[in-house]
């Protein structure tokens, strides 16, 4: 499955030619810069903060400026064939779009999470669904057309809700669950305790919750009664510090491919996969729960060697196309892009998260077209040198 992504410059050069210029940016730093622009302030917090002074956060990008691509000559790499296999599908490229809690209250319309599913429809990168989203999952699953969706769970201390949750997914043709392990309480994040600001004890991102026989079950009045008791009730079962007690639970109840997030230790990954997990994503959520750790970069090699063939997802620092290149040699079998398409969902909805996936994807293949490298397979950990 051969897409031309980097054609998406011609039809911008082209667009030229009539005296258009992109609507959106197509660098990242001017992306961010015009996206907290147009967010209000307590959304710009929550998006672009993360835990302690960010120095985890920041150490994510800057991971990757360590690493450089070695062109290869005379190799004429006229088709690119990003196309990757994972879980029985085949997907145009290895980009997928990071679940993000709050995607829904970054567009316009307060319906992000639709955008997001539209931009996967349209582009055919894969979303990951968030729990925390602002609808139903079921209304998200109907926008992504032809293109995969996976839900992302953070598993709720009642069980029940857990795997009804997992049902709902599974119904609404979700084609595998990705269970976040580090995020069962919230890491400490100045710039939003600064403001006291924490959006979905503000009832936003809950309709996953709210739309929920076993939630609604649970609640004294409905929620579009009483927003205050369904907060409270979230706020009691969000959180579920698993160990790896529930890990055969988590494994029974459902027979889509079940993937961890938040591994980023040789150890987690061989225990998770001796307790059938299909697949380890790798990732420190961003720098935004946990100061005073590695960039994920750092440790993603590690994690390959011991998932021994079990597919690697990763995420945490993805800027650009070129960002996805050295995350794919250093051994990840998917990469998944945050903040930059919460970005372009901010400046533009649905036109604006393809801009952003487009334009990663189109950097992707032109890197592996000048440098000689034409299939994912040829970009391994030797076609990288070490930046001192
Ligand atoms: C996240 N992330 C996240 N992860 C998850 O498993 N479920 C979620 O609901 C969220 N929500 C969320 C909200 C916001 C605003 C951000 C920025 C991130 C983490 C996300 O999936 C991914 O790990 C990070 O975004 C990767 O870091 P960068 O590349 O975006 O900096």
């Amino acid at each position: 499955m051969t897409r031309k992504f980097g054609s998406y410059q011609d039809e911008i050069y082209r667009d030229g030619l009539r005296g258009v210029v992109p609507r959106f940016p197509t660098t990242y730093a001017e992306l961010e810069s015009q996206a907290q622009a147009a967010l209000p302030s307590s959304v710009v917090s929550y998006v672009a903060g993360g835990a302690g002074d960010e120095n985890t956060q920041r150490a994510n990008v800057t991971a990757f400026e360590r690493w450089g691509l070695i062109p290869r000559m005379f190799v004429g790499a006229v088709e690119r064939d990003l196309s990757v296999e994972l879980f029985g599908m085949t997907l145009p490229s290895p980009l997928f779009m990071a679940p993000i809690g709050v995607a829904g209250i970054c567009t316009q319309d307060g319906h992000g999470d639709l955008a997001a599913a539209r931009a996967a429809a349209q582009t055919g990168v894969p979303m990951v669904a968030s729990t925390l989203s602002a609808d139903p999952m079921e209304s998200v699953a109907a926008e992504l057309g032809q293109t995969p969706g996976l839900f992302q769970l953070y598993t709720p201390t009642d069980r029940d809700l857990a795997e009804n949750l997992v049902h709902r997914a599974e119904r609404a043709g979700f084609k595998a669950i990705v269970v976040t392990l580090d995020t069962w309480l919230t890491g400490w994040r100045p710039r939003d305790l600064s403001t006291g600001n924490f959006p979905q004890l503000r009832g936003h991102c809950l309709a996953n919750y709210t739309s929920d026989p076993v939630f609604r079950a649970q609640l004294a009045r409905p929620p579009e009664e009483d927003v205050a008791g369904a907060v409270m009730r979230w706020a009691q079962i969000f959180g579920n510090p698993l160990t790896w007690d529930d890990l055969p639970w988590l494994r029974s109840i459902t027979s889509l491919p079940l993937i961890v997030k938040g591994v980023c230790h040789p150890d987690d990954v061989r225990r998770a996969k001796d307790g059938g997990i299909d697949g380890i994503y790798c990732s420190n959520h961003g720098g935004r729960q946990a100061n005073g750790g590695l960039p994920a970069l750092d440790v993603l090699p590690a994690v390959v060697k011991a998932a021994d063939g079990l597919p690697v997802l990763f995420d945490s620092g993805i800027r650009s196309g070129a960002d996805v290149v050295k995350a794919i040699a250093l051994g990840a079998t998917a990469v998944g892009i945050g903040r930059p398409y919460v970005y372009g969902l901010a400046l533009g909805g649905t036109d604006g998260a393809i801009h952003v996936l487009r334009s990663v994807l189109a950097e992707a293949d032109l890197i592996m077209a000048v440098d000689g490298y034409p299939t994912l397979a040829q970009l391994t950990q030797e076609a990288l040198q070490r930046v001192d």
